[in-house]
């Protein structure tokens, strides 16, 4: 077999773990589902799904890809369940769309640093405009892409590892001073009122099905991303502690992104956060307002520092979102790494257009579809969005640990889950896995993936 590569340490797994965790998802996406899915109660759902179910997702994806060191589909061939790569062929899939999306707003947000850096605070009121002018957002759009597989194509510890070890920890540094900042500012405990104290009156399913989407989409679960980055890991790492960790570190710069941008929130609306629900333009629109309204040098400094950190998280995502059909193209169709991954990344720039373009320009990707019982249109690109993140990421969670239960067997499972892990058999978390892998997961993922399809996309409201 050809030298697949692999993390030089432990340590480099984490980080580039946690590194395509976090992303545009946590900073961009948490805030904007919590200000429109009724605050607190958003971030109360949402941290269970995380914890409960989404960490057993993810200690299983680990576990198959280090047994198999396979990408997401050869990982089920390699099992000896041919019929399930369905299931990595699904990931390769939702991997593919997610990242064409997803490198749209990358790529906005790259432009941001120029704006910002230039002082033009203006574009708060221009982002209608500066989303349509297709050709220069599409080259921010293009450079970003060329970026990603730039690093992807150095290989697993050379590029994406080196990469992560570097920014994952700049990231930090740089969001927790502007927490610090934000909190300093006036009104800033309204935002922190409306963030933290959960009002459960706003508890409505599609809050729900929501925060699932969000869940899965912020530790990338559910595609085989981590299936893929485990066939990198080392047999006598410790997958349950990894996992939590990586777990930990996503929820937790997500839960600081809030608490960045919901006290500069309150800061701007003078306390009343009537700004709160203005769902994807959040940090697009708001922030540079705000940034805006500090002014001068120093208001340049504040906004230009946070696109730059916006686009080292989302850089360390696309690097792991590209990876998976990279993977997959390296190891079953024996094609170079290097070939492999500027065909894949032209490829899905190219799928990205009609998410590019359906932002004002091109009227029919503007108003792309209709949802059974909705007033109006969705464009092509929060098409994507809720296909991928709402239906296909759970789904693909849902048969993910239900093959492992009931197909490979639980057996197998805590075999695997046991090497590099000395105190794991017998423990309380080897039983609550067992019991959430088996039969936890499943069903409620199952259940509520029917019930986000019926919901979203026919208006037939369940719960
Ligand atoms: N988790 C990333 C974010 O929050 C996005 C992402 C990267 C992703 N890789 C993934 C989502 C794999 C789902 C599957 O921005």
């Amino acid at each position: 077999m050809a030298n697949r590569g692999g993390f030089s340490s432990k340590l480099g797994f984490i980080m580039a773990a946690a590194g395509s965790a976090v992303g545009l998802g946590n900073i961009w996406g948490f805030p904007y589902e919590v200000g429109q899915g009724g605050g607190a109660a958003f971030v109360v759902v949402y941290l269970i799904f995380c914890f409960i179910l989404c960490y057993p997702v993810m200690v299983t994806e680990i576990a198959i890809g280090r047994k198999t060191q396979k990408n997401a589909v050869g990982a089920f061939n390699d099992l000896g369940y041919k019929k399930w790569n369905i299931v990595g062929k699904m990931g390769i899939l939702s991997g593919v769309l997610i990242l064409s999306f997803y490198n749209v707003i990358a790529g906005w947000a790259f432009g941001y640093i120029f704006e910002m850096a230039a002082g033009n605070f203006g574009i708060a009121e221009q982002f209608g405009d500066y989303i349509v002018d297709i050709f220069t957002v599409g080259a921010y759009g293009l450079a970003f892409m060329a970026t990603t597989a730039f690093v992807v194509s150095r290989g697993v510890s050379g590029g994406i590892e080196k990469a992560a070890k570097l920014l994952m920890p700049t990231l930090i540094i740089m969001i927790l001073s502007l927490v610090i900042y934000s909190l300093t500012l006036e009104n800033s405990f309204a935002g922190l009122q409306f963030y933290l104290v959960p009002d459960f009156s706003e508890l409505t399913g599609s809050v729900i099905y929501n925060a699932m989407g969000q869940a899965f989409f912020s530790l990338s679960l559910g595609m085989g991303a981590l299936i893929t980055y485990g066939s990198y890991v080392g047999k006598n790492d410790n997958i349950i502690s990894s996992a939590a960790f990586i777990t930990l570190a996503d929820v937790g710069i997500a839960l600081i992104a809030g608490l960045m941008i919901f006290p500069l929130i309150g800061f701007m609306t003078d306390g009343t956060m009537t700004e709160v629900g203005r769902g994807p333009g959040l940090i697009f629109v708001t922030l540079p307002q705000i940034f805006g309204s500090i002014g001068g040098t120093l208001g340049a400094i504040v906004g230009t520092t946070f696109f730059v950190l916006l686009c080292f998280a989302a850089l360390t995502s696309t690097v792991s979102l590209l990876e998976v059909p990279v993977a997959y193209v390296v190891d079953e169709m024996s094609i170079r790494r290097s070939r492999a991954v500027w065909l894949v990344a032209t490829l899905i720039f190219i799928t990205g257009i009609p998410s590019l373009v359906g932002n004002g320009y091109s009227e029919f990707f503007t108003n792309f579809i209709v949802y059974v019982g909705a007033d109006k249109a969705t464009d092509f690109l929060s098409f994507m969005n809720h296909l991928a993140n709402d239906t296909l990421l759970p789904l693909g969670g849902c048969l993910i640990v239900f093959f492992a239960a009931h197909v490979w067997k639980k057996h197998n499972l805590d075999e695997e889950l046991s090497n590099g892990a000395p105190g794991y058999k017998g423990s309380f978390v080897q039983k609550y896995l067992n019991f959430a892998i088996s039969y936890l997961a499943p069903t409620v993922l199952g259940v509520l993936f029917v019930f986000t399809v019926l919901s979203t996309f026919f208006g037939i409201k369940i719960i």
